[in-house]
């Protein structure tokens, strides 16, 4: 067990010198008693609590319950703000600016008396933003997630964030349904406290912290408004107080074998697809080399489980009440799917914390004997249009399409997309595959949501539903359809996807891996020749930095100088 003195709050608060004045005197400036820097552990609470993100607006009240839980186990709580990533306010996108949110909670922790962290994160790229920094700085941490809202309700049905609003908008565009109608959706979809329900990013994210077992059990699915979320984040309080007296440090809960019961948790529970990026993003920060290889590897096998939108029908309210992730690891376990010695934040192996979960609702949770739907892990595509990889999310795919040869229609980005879909006169019908350039880190840039590309109304009013479709973007993780994603290297770094031209023949063959330009070299050559790289969106600040230093996708899209740690050292006195 540590003692007292190497703790990282002794260096400011048990100084007896100049130094120790400062750092204590302005602190008791709000009623803090001088007791409180006796040399117990000093607990950062790190909110993403912000009006421009929605779903994580409870989340002051959410850091009073961890505040409570400090206390009570005799630790010494501080909240702190770090940047919010709000994903429906932010443009161009909330991706853009992970990697900064990340660099604001690594610092704001390394340079400040914390000796543990509570982080508190809810919206999309809340939660790996803040889990990146806290791995970059490798102190005691266990994650809160803020839960989801409860499931929305319209004109007797439910109805799920994201994939009815993809669905309804695609209803309105074929004429189906009425602009009032539409609207009026709107007031039914998000009617309580909590992130999308659907097991959109959101609820994705929240269910891999949990599998990582750097949440306590239940983490993912509580409701945002149900007591027990506020219970879950006091019992954190309590539980980071003990971590930090027995220096249980991130890195012993983020190991390989973690990352592996997040991934099969990814495939049992129809996850989505940014989890591939964020995790290897979070990974490498900790110092576990984490692959796309490992994604197709480790997932190949696994059946969807979990019953909910955007792959099913249910939402987190029905998963939570039928037994919430731990049921899923259970029957993970029970099939030879989990690395059950894998240590978790409460102390416990994953394994014994699910050993007895039990389902209550065989259809939304069903058993790895009987799955919703077989060997649906992320599978990992390559070819001459991907060499560095690209991937698809089979669960939200339609299966004869995962085998498809079809004619390039190519958009050379989103503008262009936008101008010529809805064009009569365009030149497409249902076995083409649609082309999406320049929508990845660089070109976007932040890898923007737009690879879930909208079909053609004039298809929609013929009942089209789904097509092949291709870029170097992200999907929401609400969305669904054949979409192959993230395709590495992207167009505006010169990848293969920039030289697509209209007419092209493409093959997509999930089964064998493959994605495949039927171009000859010669010819790719030829085209390479005179192709010109997009210049930056922006010649300076942190767009700028951005633009110059990310990865590409299969790397997690960090920037190249944030991979790994610096650790927790204490930096010098500040006067
Ligand atoms: Fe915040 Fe979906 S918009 S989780």
């Amino acid at each position: 067990m540590a003692t007292k003195k190497q703790r990282r709050s002794a260096a400011w608060f048990s100084r007896q010198d100049i130094y120790g004045f400062i750092y204590r005197s302005w602190v008791r400036n709000r009623g803090v008693p001088g007791d409180q820097f006796d040399g117990r552990p000093v607990i950062g609470i790190c909110n993403t609590w912000s009006e421009l993100t929605p779903c994580n607006t409870h989340f002051r009240v959410l850091a009073e319950h961890v505040r409570n839980g400090v206390l009570e186990a005799g630790g010494f709580p501080l909240e702190f703000p770090v940047m919010s990533l709000g994903e429906t306010l932010l443009r161009p996108t909330a991706m853009l600016y992970r990697n900064l949110a990340s660099m604001d909670a690594e610092e704001s922790i390394r340079g400040n008396p914390l000796d543990g962290v509570v982080l508190l994160g809810g919206c999309d790229k809340t939660t790996p933003s803040i889990l990146m920094g806290a791995a970059s700085v490798d102190i005691p941490t266990i994650f809160v997630s803020g839960g989801p809202m409860l499931s929305g309700k319209y004109r007797g049905h439910d109805i799920g964030s994201g994939t009815n609003v993809w669905s309804m908008s695609e209803d309105l565009r074929a004429g189906k349904i009425t602009l009032e109608e539409f609207h009026e959706a709107e007031s039914c979809m998000h009617r309580s406290h909590g992130h999308c329900m659907t097991m959109g990013t959101a609820s994705t994210m929240a269910s891999m912290v949990e599998s990582l077992g750097v949440a306590l059990p239940g983490n993912a699915a509580y409701p945002a408004v149900d007591a027990r979320r506020n219970v879950l984040a006091r019992m954190a309080g309590r539980r980071i107080v003990d971590l930090v007296k027995q220096d249980v440090r991130l890195s012993r809960i983020l190991t390989k074998k973690a990352f592996e019961n997040a991934i099969r948790a990814n495939a049992a529970i129809g996850g989505s697809t940014n989890a591939v990026i964020h995790l290897i993003a979070i990974a490498r920060r900790i110092g576990v080399e984490l692959t796309l290889n490992d994604w197709d590897r480790v997932g190949d096998g696994v059946h969807t489980l979990v019953n909910l939108m955007p792959n099913g029908k249910y939402l987190m309210e029905d998963f939570c009440y039928a037994g919430g992730l731990p049921a899923v690891l259970r029957e993970l376990g029970e099939n030879g799917r989990l690395h059950k010695d894998a240590l978790t934040v409460n102390g416990s192996t994953i394994w014994d914390n699910v050993r007895n979960a039990e389902c209550w609702n065989r259809d939304v949770i069903h058993t790895f004997k009987s799955p919703f739907k077989k060997n649906t892990g992320i599978k990992v595509l390559r070819g001459n249009l991907c060499p560095a990889g690209a991937i698809i999310k089979p669960s939200a795919a339609t299966p004869k399409l995962m085998k498809h040869r079809g004619r390039a229609v190519v958009f050379e980005n989103i503008e262009d997309f936008h101008k010529r879909i809805d064009d009569p006169a365009l030149d497409i019908d249902a076995s083409c595959v649609m082309v999406l350039k320049n929508c990845g880190p660089k070109g976007y840039p932040g890898m923007a949501e737009v690879g879930n590309m909208p079909l053609p109304p004039k298809l929609l009013k013929k009942g089209v539903t789904d097509m092949v479709r291709i870029s170097d973007a992200r999907m929401s993780g609400t969305a669904y359809g054949t979409v192959v994603l993230h395709i590495s290297p992207e167009a505006a770094a010169g990848g293969a996807l920039a030289l697509v031209e209209n007419g092209d023949t493409i093959e997509l063959d999930v089964a064998k891996r493959k994605l495949q330009l039927d171009v000859s070299n010669a010819e790719l050559k030829k085209r390479k020749a005179r192709w010109k790289a997009p210049k930056p969106a922006l010649q300076r600040g942190y767009w700028r930095l951005y633009h110059d230093h990310v990865l590409q996708a299969d790397q997690g899209a960090d920037l190249d100088f944030l991979v790994g740690k610096s650790g927790a050292f204490v930096p010098r006195d500040n006067h």
